[in-house]
């Protein structure tokens, strides 16, 4: 009886240790576990009740009673003031105040020639053009052999590039889309394909030996030059304003006959000659022509049933117009206070 007694005695004790170490809620429920649980301290000690005599048991269940009741009340009260502890220390972290400045976010615009390209496609989209695209690195054979370029042929000259083999070069235009397209589909084709071309050329204001060009090719029965020049001059008020005039002029491309380079009027000065168009009143924008029936034919279309037609736009030239940028190296030099212009 006297050692169950001190045995509890010490176990009240114990826990009043214990439990002004806790320091938080989790702490708490381990204390309550170990000294209230099924397997904990005091079960332990009362365990010992069957061999006490019977006449003492009520005396030592009391006194058992009355240690639970302290234990219960003391842990209840720690959790209590623990837990008012942890809310309020989590209120403080959580803490948000609503009055401080924001993180700035910078948003970031589209490049210049992006805008310029996806304007461009927009507009032959809106007459039922189709945007296809092709491989930056690319074949001697689509890039010249396929479009009447042979090996030697002094044209070729004018677009030295740099060769990965032999047989495979970074692009000198986007005019081998023109043979992917046709090797792939067949007639009615109208597609426009925008992309960055190489040619081994010296940096100035006016060139770049990465630049970009929008290639577009029609291929249909019955295709004709005025169909060409139709588009052209649609797609050139689209651009530059409803006032806008084109002018062909005869060129040669080995890839369409005949073959023509484009001027549009000046932006600038409406056709009267000034800075911009070198007092010229005409500014050129791009090549273009009926595709020669040997590329046709190349592609396994025939050329007695299809005609077609073929453009290539200088992006770079169209966007320094558009703009008024005087300098191509300007798309290139990645300068904020330039960019920043064409949010
Ligand atoms: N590929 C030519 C160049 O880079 C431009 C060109 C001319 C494309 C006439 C065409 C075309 O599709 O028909 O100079």
């Amino acid at each position: 009886m006297d050692d169950i007694r001190k045995r509890l005695e010490q176990l009240a004790e114990e826990f009043q240790k214990d439990i002004a170490g806790a320091a938080s809620l989790a702490g708490i429920n381990e204390l309550r576990v170990s000294y209230l649980g099924k397997k904990g301290h005091l079960t332990g000690i009362l365990r010992g009740m069957g061999q006490l005599d019977p006449a003492q048991r009520p005396l030592v269940g009391q006194l058992a009673n009355e240690v639970r009741q302290t234990l219960e009340t003391d842990l209840q009260k720690a959790a209590e003031r623990l837990g008012r502890l942890e809310q309020a220390e989590k209120l403080r972290q959580e803490e948000l105040d609503v009055t401080r400045p924001g993180l700035k976010t910078t948003v970031g615009g589209r490049h210049p020639l992006t805008l310029v390209i996806d304007e461009i496609c927009n507009i032959f989209i809106g007459l039922g053009y189709s945007v296809a695209e092709g491989p930056e690195i690319e074949y001697d054979r689509y890039n010249f052999e396929l479009l009447r370029l042979p090996q030697g042929h002094p044209a070729r000259d004018e677009q030295d590039t740099f060769y990965i083999t032999d047989h495979i070069l970074l692009r000198t235009q986007t005019s081998p889309v023109q043979i992917r397209v046709m090797q792939e589909q067949k007639p009615p084709i109208k597609i426009v394909c925008p992309g960055r071309v190489y040619r081994s050329d010296t940096v100035d204001a006016t060139h770049s030996p990465v630049f970009h060009q929008i290639e577009g090719l029609v291929v249909d029965e019955g295709v004709t030059m005025g169909d060409l020049v139709g588009s052209l001059q649609l797609f050139s008020r689209q651009l530059f304003g409803k006032e806008t005039r084109i002018r062909l002029r005869p060129h040669h491309f080995p890839f369409t006959e005949p073959s023509c380079e484009v001027d549009i009027s000046c932006w600038s000065c409406q056709g009267k000659g000034c800075r911009t168009c070198k007092l010229e009143g005409w500014i050129e924008v791009l090549g273009a022509g009926m595709v020669h029936p040997e590329v046709l034919e190349n592609c396994g279309i025939d050329s007695a049933r299809y005609s077609g037609f073929a453009f290539g736009i200088g992006v770079e030239r169209t966007a320094m117009g558009r703009f008024g940028i005087d300098d191509i190296r300007n798309f290139y030099e990645n300068d904020i206070r330039f960019l920043s212009q064409f949010r």
